[in-house]
Parts: C-alpha cells; sequence; structure tokens
C-alpha cells in the first residue's frame, strides 16, 4: 500500500447547523485520504464550498468566493501544485450544472446526499478527467456509509439524526436539495451520542430539518429516543432542532415533562400568523392550532420557552395578514425569534405566484416585526434578573478571567470564575441582563447536575 501523504483541506462553511455538523463529515471522510483541515485556502491541496440556498443571494456570495479562489488555484498551478476545487451543499445541489457553466474551473460539485463518494469523486477529480458532478439522491442511504465522526466537538454538541422534508411548504427549496424524509436508526445515534459525550460534550442538540418527524428503526418517535438518549452518563442537556408544528405529537410534548435533561427551549417555526397565508404556504395548521399546542407544552414544562421562524412578504400577504402575525407574536411571546424577508426560490410553487408583495412594504413589515420580537427578547431575558439558574459551563469567556455558557434557555451567560469549571453545570445569579446575554456571578462552585 502507498504512504498517505498528508495534505492541506480548507472548508468553507455557510448556512444552518447541519452544514455545520456536514462540513464535520466531510472532513472525516478525507481523513483517511491524508487530508487535514488548515484555517487559510492559500496552500491548501483542497477547497470546499458548503452553501446554503434558503434564502437570497446564496449563489451570488458563492460565485464571488469562487472568483476569489480561482486566483489561488492558478497561483498554485503556476508553482507546479494542484488545488481540487469543490461545491457542497444546497447550491451544489439546486445549481449545479449553473456552476459549472460559470465556474468551469470549479472540479467537484456534490449534493449533500453524496457525501459519503467524496473520496471517489476526489480520486477521479485527481485524475484530471474534467469535472466531476453528483447531484442525484443515491438509493443507498449517507447515513449508512459515513464512517464514525471523528472530531470532537467540544462541550457542547451537534449530532445529525434525520434530513430531508417531504413537507412541500410553498416558499422554500430544502425538499429540492435534500430530498426526501429520512431518519437514523436508534442504535447508530446512541452509539453516536455515547461518543461524544466520551469526547467531553455535555449537551448534545439533535439536528433535522423535520427533527420531530424522525421515525428512525428501534425507538416509535422522537420522545422515545430522547428518553433513552436521557440514560447516557454524562450526558446533561438535551436539545432538538428544528421542529414543525405538525409532528409535535403527544409522547414528544410528555417527554418535556418527565426528562429533566431535555431543555425546556424549543425552536418550532410557525412562518405566519394569518390562516389564509399559512394555507398558501402549504404548512397544513392554523394560528390556533399553533396557539392549542404552545399552551399544551407549556402545560408539561411551565418555564417552556419558544424561539419561531417568520416570514414577511409571502406572495399575497396583506396588511391585515401581517397584523395577524403580529398579534400571534404578542399572544405566545417569543424568548427569541428568527424573521426574514420573503425571497423567491427558483423551482418553488410560491416563486411563481402572482401577488408578490412589493419590496418597500416588506421592508416596513420586517422592520415592525423585528422590532417587537427584539422587545420580547428583551423582556425575556430581563425576567432572568436575580434567579438562579443552572448553566452549562463552555469555556474561557471574552475577557481575562471570565467564563462563559448557556442557560437551560440557550441564553449565552458570562461571569467570573475559573476555566475548571468547562463541561460542568453550575448555579450562577443572574446579575444583569442584556438584549443578547446574562451576567451572572457563581452561587456556589459546585455542579448542580
Ligand atoms: N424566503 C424567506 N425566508 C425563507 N425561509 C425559508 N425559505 C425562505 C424564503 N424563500 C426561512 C423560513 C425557515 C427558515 C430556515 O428560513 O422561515 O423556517
Ligand atoms: Fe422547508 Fe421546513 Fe417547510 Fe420542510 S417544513 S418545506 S424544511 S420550511
Amino acid at each position: 500500500m502507498s504512504p498517505v501523504i498528508p495534505k492541506k483541506l480548507h472548508m468553507i462553511t455557510w448556512g444552518c447547523q447541519m452544514n455545520v455538523y456536514d462540513s464535520g463529515r466531510m472532513e472525516d471522510v478525507l481523513a483517511p485520504l491524508g487530508y487535514a483541515p488548515t484555517l487559510a485556502p492559500e496552500g491548501a491541496d483542497m477547497v470546499i464550498l458548503n452553501t446554503c440556498h434558503i434564502r437570497d443571494k446564496a449563489a451570488e456570495k458563492v460565485f464571488s468566493e469562487l472568483g476569489r479562489l480561482r486566483l489561488l488555484k492558478l497561483e498554485r498551478e503556476a508553482a507546479g501544485g494542484k488545488m481540487i476545487l469543490a461545491v457542497a451543499g444546497c447550491v451544489a445541489q439546486a445549481e449545479g450544472a449553473e456552476i459549472l457553466a460559470r465556474a468551469p474551473y470549479v472540479d467537484i460539485v456534490l449534493g449533500p446526499q453524496t457525501y459519503h463518494r467524496l473520496p471517489e469523486m476526489v480520486a477521479r477529480a485527481s485524475r484530471a478527467g474534467g469535472a466531476v458532478i453528483e447531484t442525484d439522491f443515491p438509493a443507498e442511504q449517507k447515513f449508512d456509509f459515513l464512517p464514525d465522526a471523528a472530531a470532537p466537538q467540544g462541550v457542547t454538541a451537534f449530532l445529525t439524526i434525520q434530513e430531508g422534508c417531504d413537507k412541500f411548504c410553498s416558499f422554500c427549496v430544502v425538499p429540492y436539495t435534500r430530498g426526501a424524509e429520512a431518519s437514523r436508526p436508534a442504535a447508530d445515534v446512541i452509539a453516536e451520542a455515547r461518543r461524544l459525550v466520551g469526547q467531553a460534550a455535555r449537551e448534545i442538540t439533535l439536528l433535522g430539518q423535520n427533527v420531530n418527524a424522525w421515525h428512525g428503526a428501534g425507538a416509535r418517535g422522537l420522545g422515545e429516543l430522547v428518553r433513552r438518549l436521557a440514560e447516557i452518563d454524562g450526558l446533561a442537556r438535551i436539545r432538538y432542532t428544528t421542529s414543525h408544528p405538525r409532528d409535535m405529537d403527544d409522547d414528544l410534548i410528555a417527554a418535556h415533562a418527565e426528562v429533566p435533561a431535555l431543555m425546556p427551549f424549543l425552536h418550532l417555526p410557525v412562518q405566519s400568523g394569518s390562516d389564509r397565508i399559512l394555507a398558501a404556504m402549504n404548512r397544513k395548521h392554523t394560528a390556533d392550532d399553533y396557539r392549542a399546542l404552545v399552551a399544551k407544552l407549556r402545560a408539561a414544562r411551565a418555564d417552556l420557552a419558544l424561539s419561531s421562524d417568520f416570514i414577511v412578504g409571502h406572495p399575497g400577504e396583506t396588511e391585515k395578514d401581517f397584523e395577524a402575525t403580529m398579534q400571534l407574536i404578542r399572544d405566545i411571546g417569543f424568548a427569541q425569534a428568527f424573521s426574514f424577508k420573503y425571497s423567491p426560490r427558483p423551482g418553488t410553487p410560491a416563486a411563481g405566484a402572482g401577488q408578490q408583495v412589493p419590496e418597500a412594504e416588506k421592508d416596513q413589515r420586517i422592520y415592525a416585526v423585528q422590532a417587537l420580537l427584539r422587545e420580547q427578547q428583551t423582556a425575556f431575558n430581563a425576567r432572568c434578573l436575580g434567579l438562579t439558574v443552572p448553566v452549562l459551563v463552555t469555556g474561557p469567556g471574552r475577557h481575562d478571567g471570565q467564563i462563559g455558557g448557556r442557560s437551560p434557555w440557550l441564553q449565552p451567560v458570562h461571569t467570573i470564575g475559573p476555566v475548571s469549571l468547562t463541561g460542568s453545570v453550575v448555579p450562577m445569579k443572574i446579575t444583569a441582563t442584556h438584549p443578547n446575554s446574562l451576567t451572572a456571578t457563581l452561587e456556589q462552585e459546585r455542579a448542580c447536575a
């Protein structure tokens, strides 16, 4: 067997946590070929752009980055070297042919379902046989073919348990770029969780585009999977994201009441508060369904805090529809939320719909919705003043002597304390609150969970 020659791999990642996780997995599959991560593209033997297509201008960002990398690639070739340039992720899936037409110096275009085949694609590209493009949805599941995750992620870790979506919301590219829903078997998830805990993880966030639609072999649903994960020694906290209101079943709601390790913070996108727009979005729930669901969740876990995604300016959205969204926000009270101006995604039903909302109206609505959400987030943080809360210490803070961590509700918390507390859950008293974080003092130096 020929020796493996060490090579440098530079990864640029955009978009969601799942892309961050996928970038780690691509590093894992390339490690046996001698590729080790490097922080700069200069001198890299391979550069992978892991892209996101969910909202506006994604493809343009990719093309401008490719333009810069092309110069580095040319420099390296002039010096007798080689740089493999790959575009992965959802822009690759959606616009693979366009990428090769506009940037013919790209060597590999690969969709999110094909990462397990990356070594083969690298070999093909190295043989200089022109560009390699893999954007099919292969019959085999990539989960079954990826090696065990190798790189430790630290105190807070992510674990993909489900991928893809069959919901086809009118505005969304995910069902086209990530494919149909697929779930990893419970045994695989538990084994990976154990490995992560062995590598110092104390909190695991389960990831999936429709994570609560998880239906992997070996457990009835996400509620049961969470209960099984909670049995792992040393795993203090479990979270999951992103959920769809339609898949929030009673067993999962009950898990919020019964499993202390399941954190009282839930990202549950509603997108709009208008039933007319929710129907046009193909969400298959009403605003009152959402209100009722939140009431059920809060009955199960009184301190549950909510986060959501909102889109303003979906085709057909009137002032009255927008006001219904504002009303829903007032009714629920969010601890945090994301809001976006609708941007047409090619190939999605809403992109071709009539009644597109003028940009100026979208601007006014996004301004109003963000002001309200900011007010709610600030008020939520302010309510923590004086409370003693368990904080998972994640490491040193920004300033000397400071350490940072997370509250159960995902708020960043800063305090003065020893870095040796990293990985412990310690009680802290909140002494000041800010729009995006909390300041605290250590209550006592002992772990409370
Ligand atoms: N325009 C604006 N926002 C969008 N999102 C998804 N697609 C679009 C789009 N075309 C938002 C949704 C989703 C979040 C991840 O991104 O709110 O929940
Ligand atoms: Fe996109 Fe989420 Fe709707 Fe699926 S459920 S189509 S991922 S917004």
